[in-house]
């Protein structure tokens, strides 16, 4: 089904207070337009086709961030931007991993500290946004995935010990700059990949990333237009 929404900007101010934890602009969600009105896919549950917006990115003139929001407006469809750096996640400790496990086992999956994890599973597309750091990610971007890897919403077990995806994601889009050449996969973006699809059951991954905007003489601008060449087409 397909309906017709005309606005051109939305903020969520539901969705920025049913997160816990978090400063006052990490999350909001906007619908990125490029005419008046937009259509809008409306899922079989009959609410809003959402992406998820993982910005893991750092500093202020971030060229990962400027890739991540060219994908952004090429698939032109609304997302809820998360900000990581802006996000305060609390400690896991052995006070709250009991906590957790108490909570999963009264069932209360609504508890306000799965509401990272629920957000996750709910949203229609991931897109995260993180620059290579150290052969990886920053580790918010870890601290993210610790509130989010929860038995019984993000994934389950089966009696065998397999995990088994509970997101309704089909696809992720990985977006990252590295600032060398030298880029193994394994540690950054390969952990994602395997993350995505053993636990989660997103199939689909997608990397998108510049390499080499450090190197001395680089033409940094042609790399990264280069870079959304690939993305648009
Ligand atoms: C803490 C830190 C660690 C980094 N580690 C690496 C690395 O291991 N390999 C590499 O090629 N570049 C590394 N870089 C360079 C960044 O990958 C590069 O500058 C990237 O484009 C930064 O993304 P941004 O512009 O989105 O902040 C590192 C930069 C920082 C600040």
């Amino acid at each position: 089904m397909r309906n017709m929404i005309s606005c051109n900007r939305l903020y969520c101010e539901t969705d920025r207070n049913a997160l816990p934890f978090i400063g006052k602009k990490s999350t909001e969600t906007i619908c990125s337009m490029r005419d008046n009105a937009a259509n809008f896919d409306f899922n079989q549950k009959g609410s809003f086709i959402m992406n998820l917006y993982i910005d893991a990115c750092v500093r202020k003139n971030s060229r990962t961030r400027r890739l991540a929001e060219y994908l952004l407006n090429t698939l032109n469809a609304p997302y809820i931007r998360l900000r990581l750096e802006e996000c305060i996640f609390p400690e896991v400790d052995e006070e709250f991993l009991e906590k957790r496990n108490r909570l999963l086992r009264e069932g209360d999956f609504e508890n306000p500290i799965f509401a990272y994890a629920r957000q996750f599973a709910q949203a229609d597309e991931i897109i995260i946004a993180a620059p290579f750091w150290d052969l990886s990610f920053p580790a918010v971007l870890k601290s993210y995935l610790e509130q989010i890897n929860v038995v019984g919403i993000t994934f389950r077990y089966t009696p065998e010990g397999i995990p088994e995806g509970l997101c309704r994601a089909k696809r992720l889009y990985y977006v990252t700059t590295a600032g060398g050449e030298f880029v193994p996969e394994q540690y950054g973006f390969g952990y994602i990949k395997a993350l995505a699809q053993s636990f989660y059951h997103i199939k689909d991954i997608e990397l998108i990333k510049a390499t080499g905007l450090d190197i001395e003489g680089a033409s940094v601008e042609k790399i990264l237009r280069d870079c959304e060449e690939k993305i648009g087409r």
